[in-house]
């Protein structure tokens, strides 16, 4: 490592006087303009797979498989836990709190909040199943390394000084003071009383009357801080007034990612604020780990690309992304399970969630006819951890049978064999599903190189596929 380290500071160098404009490495340079279904008029930004090579954040390469599906785990328990109205996880022992009042939802009242006292186990978690892009803030405007999730609202990120803690991560940790734009937002506000409803933990209130947030993922990763505001910018795009976390205590790793970025439905989240200027729709294409980037664009879209199924309304929780699946085929045959079973759970689509989670007697029919058509093609390997069909081999090098997804509506995910199996070491690949017996969540190894766009103003979801590699 150490003998390399030098070279590749004198080679990055030269690349950079090179080229100025450009990425220092040509393959990971965005391509922003290859992708076929971006709209001109939409806010593009690119994004990168946590473990592709291209990731300004990247993770260790050693990382193993198992550690994706813990987190994932922990990913589908906060979820479950958000659909429960229960909130186990809240970090309400975290010592920026002590001392301050908790406020009650949505409401101006001073008294204490009880407080569950969850014990916190910093750093165990990885946000691997995730995906990254850039967004600058403040003036003058710096860029931070930010995950993208569609299932919370509140954007947040690592904030100076850090008076709780913060994780490592890369480039400079954002810096209020330096920035000339840069508000701390009081308790009395609307978007404080938002929070409840945003990141479903009570707001508090510090002693200088600055509203403090608190947000939590289920694998005892969160982040506590003040609301603040300042201005946005993506490319030659900028949005003054953002609210977002300004985190003071942030636990767990997101990579080495500097935050996240919210896209749920809820009047705190990046989409919702910007979408009286861009619209109220996004789209994304999730890149596998070994491409370069996808993309996220935020407003227009190309809407005669896509097929579209309906958004679906649940009372469990108005922020996520509900879906209607109707139906799965393997190698064209449909599942042998009645229609009914596929909407015996509600079902989110999920840009975190790596394995797709289904009704328990549907997991079952889909193991089995992948098994039976791969049958004599491939030998049976061991289960690995929540994955029980396993195969020797790699989902590229093995004959996978078409998987299509069916949606009330008639959108339909056609699965390539990427989408289907997901590779969990050198040997051995896995059917990249589950069962549940909670929430059905449609997880991202099967929307990997779909375009998909989240039309909230239309009330509808769609896919392309060939969105990118
Ligand atoms: C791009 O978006 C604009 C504005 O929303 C829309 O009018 C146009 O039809 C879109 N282009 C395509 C090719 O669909």
């Amino acid at each position: 490592m150490e003998v390399f380290l030098p070279l590749l500071l004198a080679c990055s160098l030269l690349f950079t006087i090179a080229t100025p404009i450009r990425d220092i490495n040509d393959v990971c340079a965005s391509q922003i303009n290859d992708f076929q279904h971006l709209n001109s008029s939409g806010l593009h930004l690119t994004l990168h797979h946590l473990q592709s090579p291209c990731s300004p954040a990247p993770l260790p390469s050693d990382l193993p498989f198992s550690a994706v599906v813990t987190h994932d785990d922990a990913r589908i328990a906060h979820l479950a836990s958000r659909l429960a109205n229960n909130h186990p996880t809240s970090p309400s022992s975290s010592s920026l709190l002590h001392g301050h009042r908790k406020k009650k939802a949505g409401g101006v009242g001073g008294s204490q909040a009880s407080s569950s006292s969850v014990p916190l186990t910093p750093g165990a978690s990885v946000a691997v199943g995730n995906y990254v892009t850039r967004l600058g803030l403040g003036t003058p405007a710096t860029s931070y390394v930010m995950v993208v999730d569609t299932g919370s609202s509140l954007t947040w990120l690592q904030c100076s000084p850090c008076s709780v803690s913060c994780h490592r991560q890369a480039g400079p940790v954002f810096d209020p003071r330096a920035s000339g734009t840069y508000a701390a937002v009081q308790c009395s506000s609307s978007e404080c009383g938002e929070l409840q409803a945003a990141t479903l933990n009570p707001s508090a209130c510090s002693v200088s009357n600055v509203c403090i947030y608190q947000a939590s993922y289920g694998d005892s990763s969160y982040s506590v801080g003040y609301l603040s505001k300042d201005t946005v910018s993506f490319g030659s795009g900028s949005f003054p007034g953002f609210y977002y976390g300004c985190g003071q205590d942030n636990e767990g790793l997101f990579g080495r990612s500097a935050g996240l970025i919210g896209l749920a439905k809820n009047k705190l989240s990046l989409l919702y604020q910007l979408a009286p200027s861009l619209g109220y729709a996004f789209s994304y294409c999730l890149p596998t780990s070994s491409a370069a980037a996808g993309y996220l664009s935020i407003g227009s879209y190309n809407p005669g690309q896509y097929s579209y199924t309906p958004m679906a309304s649940s009372s469990l929780d108005a922020s996520l992304y509900f879906v209607t699946l109707s139906g799965i085929s393997v190698a064209g045959a449909p599942l042998a399970v009645p229609p009914s079973e596929y909407r015996s759970l509600p079902t989110i689509i999920d840009s975190g969630t790596v394995i797709t989670r289904l009704p328990p007697n549907v997991y079952t029919a889909l193991s089995r006819a992948v098994a039976a058509a791969m049958a004599g093609a491939a030998p049976r390997a061991p289960t690995y951890s929540i994955l029980d069909t396993c195969f020797r081999g790699s989902a590229a090098g093995l004959r996978v049978p078409r998987v299509d997804m069916a949606f009330a509506g008639g959108a339909t995910l056609a699965l390539s064999p990427g989408n289907v199996l997901i590779d969990v070491d050198d040997s051995t690949t896995c059917l990249a599903f589950a069962p549940t017996g909670g929430t059905a969540i449609i997880g991202n190894t099967q929307q990997q190189t779909f375009s998909v766009v989240y039309d909230v103003a239309q009330s509808r979801i769609g896919f392309a596929a060939g969105g990118c590699s």
